[in-house]
């Protein structure tokens, strides 16, 4: 049982965090004091990858655990979506059952630690890195640059199902349109394929940490978080993506932890029919 302490703790967790983001703003601005002007997007880029360089670590030590056995168990030919400076890819804790990792990273400034941290784990030649968005307008250039595809079969991009296995680490609630990704993510999975996600989602069991994280949207989260949002229903969305396109998943093991918080995750594999 959470103690009134413990929630306080918990609903307040936001404040260092978004001090800590607002301290990367302005250092990246005095970096680069024009670049706010000539491109916004990427002065958030650098802002927020100066953030992730620094705390991507720490913050991937507080992911429920429960991923790990999961991806212990991956195997064959990876979408990691999101997968920032790769600190969460010593989790890929059996590489020699993986064919290939295809890591789709939006944040340039990230890409040569992802590298380095692929190299660590023994994923080194079978990771490839990717500059692309969850989009698949974004997502099949990067794949036919990788050698995955050739540039006819982007022609006809509808269901190319490529993938055993697409990775979904607290990367979903940053997307700019959920269901759009969502969609353009389940046609890129091969039919028998895993879904692994591991996401923070809306709190609809807690009434109190709802409000938290409504009050918290209200605040300024959102942009100074990378566009994280902290209320969606993400299983939702994925569950009714699924309906629309084939009826559905085969199967849907997801668990929510944490029920009491803030940062409520779901975790677990959806296995495509
Ligand atoms: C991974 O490989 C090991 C042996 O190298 C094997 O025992 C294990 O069953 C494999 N895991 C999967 C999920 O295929």
């Amino acid at each position: 049982m959470a103690t009134t302490l413990d929630c306080l703790m918990d609903y307040l967790f936001p404040v260092p965090f978004l001090t800590i983001s607002i301290f990367y703003f302005a250092l990246a601005f005095l970096k680069h004091p024009l670049l706010p002007l000539t491109n916004f997007e990427s002065f958030k880029e650098k802002a927020f990858a100066g953030l992730w360089l620094q705390f991507g670590a720490a913050f991937a030590e507080q992911t429920p655990p429960q991923i790990s056995t999961l991806l212990a168990q991956s195997k064959g030919v990876i979408l990691d979506v999101g997968p920032g400076s790769g600190e969460q890819l010593h989790r890929f804790s059996q590489p020699q059952n993986i064919t290939a990792i295809y890591g789709v990273e939006p944040g340039v400034t990230l890409h040569d630690k992802l590298r380095e941290s692929a190299g660590e784990v023994g994923l080194g030649d079978k990771y490839h890195v990717i500059s692309a968005t969850a989009d698949l307008d974004s997502i099949l250039p990067g794949l036919v640059k990788a050698g995955l595809l050739k540039s006819n079969e982007v022609s006809a991009p509808e269901d190319l199902q490529l993938f055993d296995e697409i990775v979904c680490i607290r990367v979903l609630c940053g997307v700019p349109d959920l269901r759009s990704s969502v969609a353009d993510l389940y046609g890129l999975l091969k039919p028998g394929g895993r879904f692994v996600v591991c996401e923070h989602v809306m709190n609809s069991k807690s009434t109190a940490a709802n409000l938290v994280q409504r009050f918290w949207m209200l605040v300024g989260w959102k942009r100074l978080m990378g566009g994280c949002e902290l209320t969606r229903d993400t299983l939702q969305a994925m569950l009714e993506v699924a309906n629309e396109k084939d009826g559905g998943f085969a199967k849907v093991e997801i668990k929510q932890v944490d029920e009491h918080s803030m940062i409520t995750h779901i975790v677990g594999v959806l296995t495509k029919k």
